[in-house]
């Protein structure tokens, strides 16, 4: 029996992911008024001006390991910036103001902006690589997928671990001619299928959420959105198994130039190799995973989850903010 005497006791410590979810309620209160807009820039710069003051406020010596991409091309929020006030923990950082830009521009849903912080020096770096393929599933499942094994059987080994059979998972996948071959795979053994635009961050943390009605997610998406997806999947349990998937020879070659590795299959704890890792999301468009931002006249409601590596605890927020007193002190124009 485990008693008080023999549990070793830790006082609590700092939970990194309650300051993000700041970070990244500013980019979506600041982002969603761009919403069906069709202006995928400016809704993206509203985000990343609002993400960025928002990491001011925090003391970290944060390193943006992925970013906005390079300084040239990213005024703000690039990769190897420098974020935060620079005191307390080092750590690495993952941004994505908004996932799914698309979908915020043509507002449909599951756009959400996102952040990931684990301890520095513990993020996978994708370098000059843009794609990775994925295979992410649920904690039950987490021991039997197979990069490597043909479609069938994985969702045969899945579809047993749920205890479910094969025509009742449901598999998220992006919408690409790329992944035509996948879908016909996934048809043909008898799995049901949701097709998303855009988005495959929400697709793994649904693939992982056992309140979700998606089983698993497969196919090729972002690499950087797989770094990040990591950061959660490292606090809600489940596996994503990824392997760098260039669509290009252009992408392939740099990866090989920049001497790594096109073979390696990554799991979760390759991309992010500690348990120190907390990740914050909010919703933009609404969506499956969180809703997305209410304006209601005098304010706005947003929805958030977040996420520490090391206990494991997701928590989901509901924030009401409120323009007379928030315009008071923000620099921010939110309303
Ligand atoms: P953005 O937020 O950069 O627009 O990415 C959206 C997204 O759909 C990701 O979720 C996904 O990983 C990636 O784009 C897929 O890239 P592509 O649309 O080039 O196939």
């Amino acid at each position: 029996m485990i008693t008080q005497a023999t549990i070793t006791p830790e006082a609590p410590v700092r939970n990194l992911a309650m300051d993000l979810v700041r970070v990244t309620e500013a980019a979506a209160l600041a982002s969603a008024r761009w919403l069906g807009k069709g202006a995928k820039e400016d809704g993206d710069k509203a985000a990343v001006d609002a993400m960025r003051l928002g990491f001011n406020a925090l003391d970290i010596k944060g390193v943006v390991i992925i970013g906005e991409g390079e300084k040239d091309e990213a005024p703000m929020l690039y990769n190897g910036e420098k974020v935060g006030m620079g005191t307390g923990l080092a750590v690495d950082i993952a941004v994505d103001p908004v996932e799914g830009t698309n979908l915020l521009a043509t507002g449909r849903p599951n756009a959400i902006s996102v952040v990931g912080a684990a301890l520095s020096g513990t993020m996978y770096n994708p370098g000059p690589s843009f794609y990775m393929q994925k295979l992410v599933a649920p904690a039950p499942a987490a021991d039997v997928i197979d990069l490597d094994a043909p479609v069938a059987v994985n969702l045969k080994n899945v579809a047993k671990a749920l205890g479910k059979d094969v025509d009742d998972l449901v598999v998220f996948v992006l919408d690409k001619p790329r992944h035509q071959p996948l879908i016909k795979e996934i048809r043909s053994a008898g799995a049901r299928i949701q097709l998303h635009t855009d988005g495959d961050v929400s697709g793994a943390l649904m693939a992982v959420d056992p309140r979700s009605d998606v089983d698993l997610m497969m196919g090729t998406g972002g690499t950087p959105e797989g770094v990040i997806a990591a950061c959660a999947i490292r606090g809600m349990g489940g596996q994503m198994l990824a392997r760098l998937d260039p669509q290009s020879e252009k992408e392939k070659k740099s990866i090989l130039d920049a001497g790594i590795s096109l073979t390696e299959i990554l799991s979760v704890e390759k991309l992010v190799s500690t348990d120190e890792v907390f990740f914050a999301a909010t919703g933009i468009s609404g969506g499956t995973f969180i809703s997305g931002v209410r304006y209601e006249g005098g304010g706005a409601v947003t929805h958030s989850v977040a996420i520490r590596g090391r206990t494991g605890t997701i928590r989901y927020m509901e924030a009401f903010h409120n323009w007379d007193k928030l315009m008071k002190i923000s620099t921010i124009a939110y309303d």
